[in-house]
């Protein structure tokens, strides 16, 4: 599996011009040995789409309606279909900002992740304990119960572990506490999904940046990144990708 590099861009850059600069900057970026995946807000998917085709750079949206009919009377709401229209081949689901400030709870995030599959997006789906949770020890059970409740039978997609802790704060768990909750998670995968569980990416997201990359990412089990602050800017992004190996 090659390791995948993903950029959320959440609700930035404020500006569509700042997003179109971002995508141009990464479509200058060299041959790779990682896959790339940016994630722009709704407003860019489609200028954002238009500058990276051709460049093997996949577009992803960050969230999609949880009903799995393509339109519909459901005011605000952007279908899965919609979005693969627009040349999404990704959709990040059950990110822990989306999950606390949405309340999007584990039934809705497995819903979402239905719906992305039925119209032929890759769901990328989040999880993640609060820093009281990991003070309480129950950091692996949090996640055991997300990915229970979050992964649709059958799923197909990737899994992005982001302590919730550790997302914008520059913290980030220890070498050995990333590997051990990503070997749990493998071990969770490969006894719900024993078929696929070895083809089911798992990314490691908070605080990546440049000076961290290589350390993550050189992990057991850690198939990639998800990252958000430094996605923002295609140098340290790219930087990100270079030190994968
Ligand atoms: P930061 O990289 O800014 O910590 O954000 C991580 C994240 O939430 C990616 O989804």
């Amino acid at each position: 599996m090659r390791t995948l590099i993903a950029g959320n861009w959440k609700m930035n850059p404020p500006g569509l011009a700042g997003a179109e600069a971002l995508a141009r900057a990464l479509r200058l970026s060299a041959a790779r040995a990682v896959d790339l995946l940016v994630c722009p807000p709704f407003t860019a998917l489609a200028s954002v789409a238009a500058l990276l085709r051709g460049t093997g750079i996949a577009l992803g949206a960050q969230d999609c309606a949880a009903t799995g009919e393509a339109g519909g009377a459901h005011t605000g709401e952007i279908s899965a279909a919609m979005l693969r229209d627009l040349g999404v081949s990704h959709v990040i689901l059950g990110h822990s900002e989306r999950r606390a400030h949405q309340a999007e709870s584990d039934a809705t995030v497995r819903a979402k992740a239905v719906a992305a599959a039925a119209a032929g997006l890759i769901p990328l789906v989040c999880v993640g304990e609060t820093e009281a949770e990991r003070r309480a020890g129950r950091a692996q059970a949090v996640v055991a119960g997300q990915l229970a409740g979050s992964l649709p039978d059958g799923f197909s997609g990737i899994i992005a572990y982001e302590p919730v802790w550790a997302i914008g704060t520059g913290l980030t768990p220890s070498a050995g506490e990333i590997a051990a909750m990503h070997a749990a998670i493998a071990a969770d995968l490969a006894t719900r999904f024993p078929a696929r569980a070895a083809a089911l990416p798992v990314l490691y997201g908070g605080s990546v940046k440049p000076g961290n990359a290589a350390e993550v990412l050189a992990l057991a089990h850690v198939g990639g990144a998800l990252v958000g602050g430094a996605s923002l800017v295609a140098e340290d992004f790219l930087a990100i990708a270079a030190a994968a190996r």
